[in-house]
């Protein structure tokens, strides 16, 4: 049986904080090996990237989640007790919930809906001073997603709900206040949803059948009982918090057209061209740096031994930008993705395999739909200028963002 390379030292943890997107990476790479050892949070982990590695990942007979995600993690960004962090049958049932939300007409709802608040808001921009656009894309989407949802919101509220869900996002990588920040917003927002929950089952809100608020307010497990009510403010936030956690995406498609301008006349009118742009961007620009897991029962593959219970970290950053998957995998080229056949161990920002069976992103359609209707408005509905500002992307920072948030001037309604 052969040695996975390790790490020297006692513990990584600072290491992948200081390095971020680029932790397993190089460290994968100064070992001239996609798969490493080490310790994270005093635990011992293994760390994957690539192809082959994320169809090893991925599969469920090899891997659970239970206990996989770092009490941090749960405590700000996925909540505790969610469909994360479940596996067998319990997971399945609580993902075909998630799924049976996300029908193509729903999908397309949610993206108009999306568009309604993006036109709505131009006239203020255009009479307005330098507008971030993070900050603005954030509520716009809140506002959508809630609406979308059923889920009540007056726009007294609109500011602070966006705070929040954002907050929680920002929780898990970061030491001290901003962390700390995630763990208040996670409180403030899981009771925020429990109420919200409460009052859909008891009648006094009556959201649309097939929202999310109805379905999971009234999902029944297996046994035929309701989910408890934390469960279902935890799962109504699994909806909320990464639809607003798009506006990232939104950020870097808009950088994306500033660093490479040409591609504004491409994907202007040509949804195609766009659905291409917009891949690109997924693969390109850093968002979840790794996912985690456990081993189910000792096995052993390409000659290294697995044991069971140990932690492993999927790459997702690394494996989007391998080259062995992705030639030139440092450079913007929308291009690539002409005549790309769907690989879902390849593509990997919202995880890879399966929707329905595994614990790939159940909201990978929503994600493109909203990209592109901004996409769409950015080049199609409106003009701007992008001013001197600090528009660096640190890959130490997760999530990462431009440091200026992407701030616009002389907006102008084109259509
Ligand atoms: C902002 C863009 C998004 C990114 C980068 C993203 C990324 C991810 C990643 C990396 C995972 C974990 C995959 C794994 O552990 O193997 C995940 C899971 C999940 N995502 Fe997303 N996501 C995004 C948007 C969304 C949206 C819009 C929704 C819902 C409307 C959503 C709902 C979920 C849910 C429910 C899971 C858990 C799936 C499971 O465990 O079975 N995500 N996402």
């Amino acid at each position: 049986m052969a040695t996975i390379p390790a790490e020297r030292g006692l513990d990584s943890t600072p290491a992948f904080l200081r390095d971020g997107y680029r932790f397993v990476s190089a460290r994968c790479d100064k070992h001239g090996s996609d798969i490493f050892a080490t310790r994270l949070l005093l635990q011992r982990t293994i760390c994957l990237r690539g192809r082959p590695a994320a169809e090893l990942f991925y599969d469920t007979g090899r891997f659970v989640r239970a206990g996989a995600m770092p009490k941090r993690g749960q405590r700000t960004l996925t909540g505790v007790g969610g469909v994360q962090g479940l596996d067998d049958g319990a997971h399945t049932d609580r993902k075909g919930m998630f799924m049976s939300i996300m029908t193509p007409t729903a999908v397309r709802q949610l993206g108009q809906l999306f568009d309604d608040e993006w036109r709505a808001r131009v006239p203020a921009w255009e009479s307005g001073g330098p507008v971030v656009l993070f900050d603005e894309v954030g509520r716009m989407l809140t506002r959508a997603v809630c609406a979308w949802a059923g889920v009540p919101l007056p726009g007294s509220e609109v500011a602070r709900r966006t705070a929040d869900l954002e907050g929680m996002i920002g929780g898990p990588a970061a030491i001290g206040p901003r962390h700390w920040r995630g763990l208040l917003a996670r409180r403030r927002a899981e009771h925020w949803a429990g109420d919200v929950i409460d009052r859909e089952r008891v009648g006094t809100l009556s959201a649309p059948p097939g929202s999310a608020l109805r379905v999971i307010a009234e999902h029944r497990d297996s046994t035929g009982r309701l989910l408890p009510r934390r469960i279902a403010a935890v799962e109504l936030l699994n909806i909320l918090r990464p639809t607003v956690a798009v506006d990232r995406y939104v950020v870097f498609a808009a950088l994306a057209l500033h660093d490479h301008p040409a591609w504004r006349d491409r994907v202007r009118g040509d949804d195609e061209a766009t659905e291409h742009f917009v891949q690109e961007v997924r693969r390109y620009y850093p968002f979840f740096p790794v996912t985690a897991a456990r081993v189910r029962r000792s096995f052993d593959w390409q000659g290294y031994h697995f044991p069971r219970g140990r932690r492993v970290l999927l790459d997702l950053y690394g494996t989007n930008h391998h080259p062995a998957l992705w030639p030139e995998p440092e450079r913007f080229r929308p291009e690539r993705f002409v005549g790309w056949r769907d690989d879902p161990f390849g593509l990997v920002p919202q995880g890879g395999g399966e929707h329905w069976t595994g614990h790939r992103c159940a909201g990978e359609w929503i994600t493109i739909e909203l990209m592109k209707r901004a996409v769409t408005n950015l080049t199609g509905t409106m003009s701007y200028d992008v001013p001197p500002q600090d528009l660096a992307v640190r890959l130490s920072r997760m999530p990462a963002l431009p440091n200026s948030g992407f701030v616009i001037t002389n907006v102008r309604q084109t259509a």
